[in-house]
């Protein structure tokens, strides 16, 4: 198994869990936000290989993917605010990558499948909440939701055009040990710069589903062992859990696990409706429905996520 991004937060929780199931495991990454402390622990396992190489490089992957048969693909830029400043990142390092990815699977003789690390930020500020897989039309409002569908669209026609099978899972907010993006890590640096005074991107009312990694590792296995069971040639998954959080009551919860009292929360106003930048999708609920109904479930609530993984960031 190849998993691409394999280094970061999401990948290197996924690498652990195929390790310990004894599988093969290749990790593809460039170590641009991915870490080698992330991975250490596997490096002198004999069926563990690690390849530092660049999906925007073809000549760097297709020998690589002579060996696997499944591909996680995980490596992408996730800042949604480098849209604001820098959208040519976002269509290199998402777009163009998978492109150059699926070209390789196209040509190796045994790739056969393609998860694919895709978001809820494709649909955009949808009008259905919970938002389940069938709504439509998609209007992603940031170019990491936009560049994200646009390889959901390339992967979908490689099933059909060059034989192979794709899962694409659209994952909410997930959380936990090793993230480095995101509002927890940086309400928990702008705490420990300044314990009186938070500084709170938006109004603090947005709300939103957030997962912890364990879970969210569960539910990727879990929706993959179906679908090769399945023998589909194309299928999507919302991964999440079943409510919501506002990004106030994050900034309560993190202050309550530094054990610091009276922080004077300060709110930018953000973007038009109180969004924290342009891009920011306010109010995100993915319905869980299709997947909980194949018998799974996420242990934990939203605000348990934020709690857990806070204390485990705190820890690190
Ligand atoms: N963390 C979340 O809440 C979340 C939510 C929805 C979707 N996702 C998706 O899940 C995947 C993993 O996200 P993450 O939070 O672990 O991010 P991350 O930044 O920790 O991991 C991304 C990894 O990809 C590697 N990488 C980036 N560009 C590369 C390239 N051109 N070639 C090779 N390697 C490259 C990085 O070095 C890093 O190890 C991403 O595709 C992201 O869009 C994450």
């Amino acid at each position: 198994m190849l998993v691409t991004g394999g280094a970061g937060f999401l990948g290197s929780h996924l690498v652990d869990r195929l390790m310990q199931l004894e599988e093969k495991v290749t990790v593809l990454d460039n170590l641009s936000s991915g870490r080698m402390t992330n991975i250490r622990r596997w490096v002198n396992n004999p069926n563990f290989t690690f390849i530092e190489a660049d999906l925007k490089k073809p000549e760097d992957i297709n020998k690589t993917l002579q060996e696997s048969t499944r591909v996680f693909h995980f490596a992408a830029n996730p800042e949604v605010r480098v849209g604001e400043t820098s959208p040519k990142v976002h269509l290199e390092e998402n777009l163009m990558a998978t492109f150059n990815l699926l070209e390789a699977m196209r040509r190796s003789r045994r790739a056969e499948t393609i998860v694919f690390a895709s978001t809820s930020t494709v649909y955009g500020d949808a009008s259905t909440i919970p938002t389940p897989e069938d709504y439509g039309p998609l209007i992603p409002i940031s170019t990491y939701g936009a560049t994200k569908l646009a390889c959901e669209a390339l992967i979908a026609s490689y099933t059909h055009t060059f034989n192979l099978n794709a899962l694409i899972i659209r994952l909410a907010n997930i959380v936990g040990p090793r993230s480095n993006h995101g509002v927890i890590p940086d309400f928990i640096k702008k705490l420990k710069t300044n314990p009186k005074k938070l500084e709170i991107l938006g109004d603090g009312k947005q709300n939103k589903s957030y997962l912890y990694v364990d879970d969210c590792i569960d539910a990727i296995l879990h929706t993959t062992n179906r679908f090769i069971e399945d023998d589909d040639n194309v299928d999507v998954y919302n991964i999440g859990s079943t409510n919501q959080t506002t990004v106030r009551r994050i900034a309560e919860i993190v202050a309550q696990e530094m054990k610091l009292q009276n922080v004077e929360f300060t709110f930018t106003g953000g973007f038009r409706d109180g969004r924290g930048w342009k891009g920011d999708v306010r109010i995100m609920q993915l319905s869980v429905e299709k997947l909980t109904q194949t018998g799974w479930k996420p242990k934990l609530d939203s605000e348990q996520a934020i709690r857990i993984a806070t204390r485990s960031l705190l820890r690190q």
